[in-house]
């Protein structure tokens, strides 16, 4: 584990945040929204990992998320090159700021490669959903996020398990013993000397919170698709093992053709990539099915696709999460999940890549219970804010 090398004595504080990546505006939002309303100053980069508008420029308008001071459109690559990139990028902005702290979120290259950057520049890494793990080394976000937690300073996990997983690792400098922070009173007293981990909750859920009335004022999608609420599944996929191999793909393919209800399926650019090399006689089957793919959609578009949903079917850490939030049954289309959470209740199947699963767990009548489980209590982004200011004036 790094020894802690972070001194924020400005009063107030400048923070560079690194995004590049669909969920990491999601993730960022909320925070860089209050960051800009509180006396703090942030310079917010964009890698340009993802550059499509869709991927990308219609979560800043529809978020109000603040224009990127800098985007260093990195674009797409091979993880050593585009994280390679990132670096460079990156190191240089913070050489020309220096500023007190650099926020990472998630677990792309993006996040990797702000991690890694601000590290060796002895600045103060404070990782936004730290912790997660899927103990599955075949998912290149898991060393991404391995990486970027053994790096960072603070430590802003969104569950309990997150704060158990690091436990597991050997962070020991845990506020109020991983349990939900409160108050800044839970905080440890002493000077951190070793990277301090705290439980704030998720501030997807804060998104979720902050966009749900304006998504059921603004968005048109359930009227211009004639879909009603109940009536249909949606879907994502977008794991490169789940989409990179042509088996796969089309074997998840065949289950969503096979379902009874129609399949909505905003289709990430990796996956319409993949779709596009099968052989022409099952692209065609898909084109004629029940199954209509569309492309990416927003975030408001998406929060009113979940929460009517009869069932989402996906690979996606976030929409996992929006399920169990707006209480829709989720099936992960994965061997694992890291959100172990929304299983416990039944919200949460993991199901794999099989057709026969897919199908058998999807038509089968589940009773979730009614409980969830918390996320926090949807500001996340506050206690952030205010825990990396507090440690600021120590
Ligand atoms: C990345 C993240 C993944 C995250 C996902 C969210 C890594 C290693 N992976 O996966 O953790 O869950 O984003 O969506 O950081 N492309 C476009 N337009 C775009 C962006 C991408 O066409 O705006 C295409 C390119 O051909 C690219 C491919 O999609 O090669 C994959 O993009 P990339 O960012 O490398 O990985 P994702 O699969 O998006
Ligand atoms: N999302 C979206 N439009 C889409 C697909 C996803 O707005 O067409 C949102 C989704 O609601 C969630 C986030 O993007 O907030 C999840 O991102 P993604 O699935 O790309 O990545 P992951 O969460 O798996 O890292």
């Amino acid at each position: 584990m790094p020894s802690a090398h972070y001194n924020m004595t400005s009063p107030t504080l400048k923070i560079v945040t690194i995004v590049g990546a669909r969920p990491q505006f999601i993730k960022a939002a909320p925070v860089s929204k209050l960051l800009r309303t509180t006396r703090h100053t942030e310079i917010l980069v964009h890698t340009g990992q993802h550059y499509d508008d869709g991927m990308s420029d219609i979560f800043f308008r529809e978020m109000e998320i603040p224009e990127p001071d800098i985007n260093l459109g990195v674009g797409s690559g091979t993880h050593g090159r585009q994280t390679g990139e990132m670096l460079v990028g990156i190191e240089k902005v913070l050489l020309e700021e220096t500023p007190d702290c650099v926020l990472v979120y998630g677990d792309t290259n993006s996040t990797l490669a702000g991690a890694l950057a601000a590290a060796k520049l002895q600045i103060p890494v404070a990782h936004v959903e730290a912790g997660l793990r899927s103990y599955n080394r075949e998912m290149p976000e898991e060393h991404n996020r391995v990486v970027a937690d053994h790096c960072s300073d603070i430590l802003f996990c969104p569950t309990k398990t997150a704060v158990k997983n690091l436990r597991k690792e050997g962070f020991t400098n845990i506020a109020n013993e991983g349990k939900f922070i409160e108050s800044l009173d839970s905080l440890p007293p002493t000077p951190y000397h070793v990277p301090l981990v705290v439980n704030v909750g998720d501030t997807m859920y804060d998104a979720v919170i902050q966009f749900s009335e304006i998504a059921q004022k603004r968005s048109t999608i359930l009227d211009t698709m004639k879909i009603q609420h109940g009536e249909y599944y949606l879907a994502t996929l977008h794991r490169p093992y789940n989409v990179d191999k042509p088996e796969t793909l089309r074997e998840i393919l065949s289950a969503f053709l096979e379902l009874d209800k129609p399949v909505i399926f905003p289709v990430h650019p990796r996956t319409q990539q993949k779709i596009a090399a099968l052989d022409a006689a099952f692209r065609k089957k898909l084109q004629k099915s029940s199954v209509t793919q569309i492309d990416p959609v927003g975030y408001l578009d998406m929060l009113m696709l979940e929460k009517n949903a009869r069932a989402i079917l996906t690979d996606s850490g976030g929409m996992q999460k929006e399920a169990y939030f707006f209480g829709v049954p989720c099936l992960t289309l994965r061997p694992e999940t890291e959100w172990v959470e929304t299983m416990k209740s039944g919200w949460n199947v993991v199901v794999g890549s099989s057709k026969v699963s897919i199908i058998e767990k999807t038509n089968s009548k589940r009773t979730p219970s009614s409980k969830r489980i918390s996320f926090g209590d949807g500001k996340a982004a506050g206690k952030i804010i205010s825990i990396l200011n507090h440690i600021s004036k120590r």
